[in-house]
């Protein structure tokens, strides 16, 4: 079967990208607003893009548009919204131990509620950006705007929000000589649906080396 995207609605092809895509991570995103209330919510169209500069990226989607003078345009999600405004946020890292509190996160609370207090979460003041950390997360990483790119303007269209990473915390146990310990940061992934995974179940593959493969073709 082949699909061509250009002959299917948004939706299926939405349902194809979640469910071929995947395990997908998540950012855990905070932000505030102008007037100073923080924001909370999770994004797994998510990934890093860079090491040097430490670039992060994560894509807020629309789901709504309104109309304004005759022409029907996208209305952001507060979190885009926010980092267009502050052009600061920081990505906190999810945890099976969280989950449920990062799904609460996703809720459509209005502008002016902050998902910190309607989740029960720990606001802990960051070093370099506004925005606060999730002091449940075991790790945040706080980031300054580094681009937006809009790709679609229309429902299910987005941006992309790339972040240089000015600060790395991480809770006590998951970093220790240079290693970031798997278990004790037990992460999950968004599958489709309303399906994640853990990491609980694990192989290992070596990467080949030139030298390797010339040696075994040479028998
Ligand atoms: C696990 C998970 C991952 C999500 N990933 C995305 C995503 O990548 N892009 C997106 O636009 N919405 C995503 N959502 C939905 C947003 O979290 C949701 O629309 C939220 O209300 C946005 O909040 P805000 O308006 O405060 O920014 C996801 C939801 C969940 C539960």
């Amino acid at each position: 079967m082949i699909i061509i995207p250009k002959d299917i609605e948004p939706k299926e092809m939405y349902k194809i990208l979640i469910g071929s895509v995947l395990p997908r991570p998540i950012a855990w995103v905070s932000t505030i607003s102008k007037e100073g209330i923080s924001n909370l919510a999770p994004f797994s169209f998510f990934t890093v893009a860079s090491t040097v500069p430490p670039v992060l990226c994560f894509a807020p989607q629309y789901n709504k548009t309104e109309m304004k003078n005759g022409k029907e345009i996208p209305v952001p999600k507060d979190t885009l919204a926010n980092v267009r405004e502050t052009k600061e946020f920081v990505v906190n890292m999810v945890s099976h131990s969280v989950a449920e509190k990062m799904n609460q996160t996703s809720t459509p609370y209005p502008h002016n509620v902050s998902e910190f207090e309607a989740a029960k979460l720990t606001a802990k003041p960051a070093l370099h950006v506004k925005p606060p950390l999730v002091a449940e997360s075991l790790i945040n990483m706080e980031c300054k705007l580094y681009d937006i790119l809009e790709i679609g303007k229309g429902m299910l269209g987005g941006c992309l929000v790339l972040g240089e990473i000015v600060c790395i915390h991480f809770s006590a146990d998951v970093y220790e000589d240079t290693h970031i310990d798997l278990e004790v940061l037990d992460s999950i992934g968004r599958l489709s649906g309303n399906l994640y995974s853990t990491i609980r179940d694990r192989f290992e593959l070596v990467r080949p080396t030139i030298e390797a493969i010339q040696t075994s073709t040479q028998v």
